[in-house]
């Protein structure tokens, strides 16, 4: 595996830039979520604020994807294409926000409800979000890659849920995807050492049934396999000595 990027002061305020755009733009889209709009009139949303941002939408011509966003309804756990598809009450959704500033990324994720969803969605989306930010917390110099991914796992494990197994977490800055991996299952102390300076995605994503995914006949949309409910959350985050920084964290 190629080395894990440490990333320049100079690199880290354009990453921090690029970031807290795509966190505002998470937040904002959050609230425009309602009942009996489309997937499609969200994306275009979601591209209007991130431009508002001064930022571009990194993920418009990534391996050929055409969209600002990713909008992932209900079993569909990641990289939903927005279009026709009408949200109803009692959806979960997920939303993906990609930025470039300056050159550097920012990626950040959360499921949202339109209006309440069910308990059992409710308990879902709630885990995912305590695993994301286990997670986070052992993003720490001198831990390891897999405090990450163990700290996300252990919390599938006791909230009952499964944890995907096919898609990561990953490095991010000039590029929306850089090395490592970073496997949201693992054992603690086990994978490179994390060091001040390395920049990552963590993106747990939790599964109501099993595990196992598919991906439908568009190329992109993943769904979970037995058509449970899927919860994805993201957020880009700085190691360093101590406490890492949240650098997708933003109210607005
Ligand atoms: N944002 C996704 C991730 O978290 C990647 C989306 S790629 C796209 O890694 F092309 F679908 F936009
Ligand atoms: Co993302
Ligand atoms: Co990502």
């Amino acid at each position: 595996m190629a080395a894990i990027k440490i990333k320049s002061s100079e690199e880290i305020a354009k990453i921090r830039e690029a970031c807290f755009a795509a966190g505002s733009v998470l937040v904002s889209i959050g609230r425009e979520i309602k009942e009996g709009m489309t997937t499609g009139e969200l994306d275009k949303i979601g591209e209007r604020l991130i431009r508002e941002q001064g930022a571009a939408p990194v993920f418009i011509g990534y391996r050929g994807y055409r969209h600002a966003t990713c909008i992932s309804v209900n079993d569909e756990v990641v990289h939903g294409i927005p279009g026709g598809r009408i949200l109803k009450k009692g959806d979960i959704v997920s939303v993906d926000i990609g930025t470039r500033k300056q050159g550097y990324c920012g990626d950040t994720a959360a499921t949202f409800t339109v209006g309440e969803a069910s308990k059992k969605a409710t308990k879902l989306i709630r885990a995912c979000k305590t695993a994301l930010e286990a997670g986070i917390k052992q993003a720490r110099g001198g831990n390891h890659l897999g405090d990450i991914s163990a700290a996300i796992e252990k919390t599938a494990r006791k909230h009952g849920y499964s944890v995907v197994r096919d898609l990561f977490g990953h490095g991010i800055g000039k590029d929306l995807h850089e090395d490592p991996l970073i496997p949201n299952f693992g054992n603690p102390g086990e994978g490179p050492e994390l060091k001040p300076g390395m920049v990552f995605a963590i993106e747990p994503m939790f599964n109501l049934g099993g595990w196992r995914l598919k991906t439908l006949d568009d190329g992109w949309t993943v769904v979970t396999e037995d058509g449970s409910l899927s919860a994805h959350f993201e957020h880009t985050i700085l190691i360093t000595n101590g406490d890492p920084e949240i650098l997708t964290l933003k109210g607005s």
